[in-house]
């Protein structure tokens, strides 16, 4: 376990704004540090893009809802997501700065040109908190799935999927964003599984994830391998799936012919391709409970409650940057056709009736999904 000397709090030298509040927080344990603010707190929050659906529809709202419950409905949070762009994201950063943001939950498009920012936002007295993506520069702490086992679950599942894989069966390998330090994190942990076992006869990085540059590399992998050559397909997102999936299809693969094809992020079209089997898998990352602990952890932090931010990141990372890194690492499963009931909807991600519209009703039916 990562043991780390709780920083102590000199009340001098931190404003205290309780004048005419007097609340501490609700949830304050005796025997913590002196909490430094009250429940009034502003954190803002940097998403990296819209075109996956997981960051305006799971992970921010979860944030803003915990955030909302921990601190009597006083705390609010500013929100901005760059749609890819690290330029626009490092100007809506450097406006929370001004704004004097009480703390801040960075999900870095480029978590190399992002450091600068953080640097600022340290100067300023705003710590920042990585949130999924590793950020360069100095951050407080970090709270993420584990990110290898992402890749490995999925290279596992293709392989499986293979029944006896055999290492001249020729894979297409679609990986994410140069920018994203989880992309390699994917690659790395696929790769642990693939290798040896299969043969990977192209492999792509995508450039900001795009759905449509996934599309045309996999044109270009149809082209170079064959079109009746290709075994299976690890995709590094569901989104970029879905792209792949085009690509098959222009190419005259469709529904039962398609190779087993991988993906991650439990997406509704996704779960509905798994449903109707075009996609073979997805990985389930529990967005309740990553969103959750970052939004304890950044209210922790601001409160000055050292025990409990300590709880709530007891694993450790090491950036390109900095080293020891306090963190907390979420698991993650398969999601695949057996599942669906156990994960998304268990979770409350999705009901039964948002998969099993009209047009997937009878593959619902076929695999007991009601
Ligand atoms: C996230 C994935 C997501 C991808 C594209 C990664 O950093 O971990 O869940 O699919 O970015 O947004």
């Amino acid at each position: 376990m990562r043991r780390r000397i709780a920083m102590a709090v000199v009340a001098s030298t931190l404003s205290l704004p309780l004048a005419g509040c007097g609340m501490l927080s609700a949830t304050e344990d005796a025997g913590e540090a002196t909490p430094t603010k009250t429940t009034d707190i502003t954190v803002g929050v940097l998403m990296p893009e819209k075109t996956n659906t997981r960051y305006e529809e799971f992970d921010y709202p979860i944030i803003r809802d915990k955030i909302a419950s921990l601190t009597q409905n006083k705390g609010r949070t500013e929100y901005a997501n760059a749609a890819s762009d690290p330029d626009t994201q490092v100007t809506q950063m450097e406006r929370m700065i001004d704004d004097k943001v009480d703390i801040i939950l960075l999900d870095a498009v480029d978590a190399h040109a992002i450091a600068g920012t953080v640097k600022k936002a340290k100067d300023a007295g705003i710590p920042v908190i990585a949130y999924d993506r590793l950020a360069e520069g100095p951050i407080d702490a970090y709270v993420s799935f584990d990110n290898e086992l992402v890749g490995q679950v999925q290279g596992r599942t293709l392989v499986e999927a293979l029944g006896a894989a055999d290492p001249s069966d020729k894979i297409v390998m679609m990986n994410g964003s140069p920018t994203d330090p989880n992309a390699k994190q994917f690659k790395d942990g696929a790769l642990s599984e693939l290798k040896d076992r299969v043969t990977i006869s192209a492999s792509y990085d995508t450039k900001a994830w795009s759905p449509e540059a996934a599309q045309a590399n996999m044109t270009e992998a149809i082209n170079k391998i064959g079109k009746n050559n290709i075994a299976g397909v690890y995709s590094a997102n569901d989104a970029m799936a879905g792209g792949i999936i085009k690509a098959l299809e222009a190419a005259g693969i469709s529904g039962g012919e398609l190779p087993p094809i991988t993906g991650q992020d439990a997406e509704l079209q996704a779960v509905q391709r798994i449903v109707n089997g075009e996609q073979y898998m997805s990985v389930y990352k529990p967005y309740p409970q990553m969103a959750e602990a970052a939004a304890e952890m950044a209210v922790a932090k601001v409160q000055g409650r050292d025990i409990q931010f300590d709880a709530l990141t007891r694993d450790s990372v090491d950036s390109p940057t900095d080293k020891d890194i306090p963190a907390q690492l979420v698991p993650v499963v398969a999601l695949t056709k057996s599942n669906i009931e156990g994960t998304v909807v268990a979770d409350g991600i999705y009901k039964v009736s948002d998969i099993c519209t009209a047009k997937f009703e009878t593959d619902c039916k076929a695999i007991g999904l009601k």
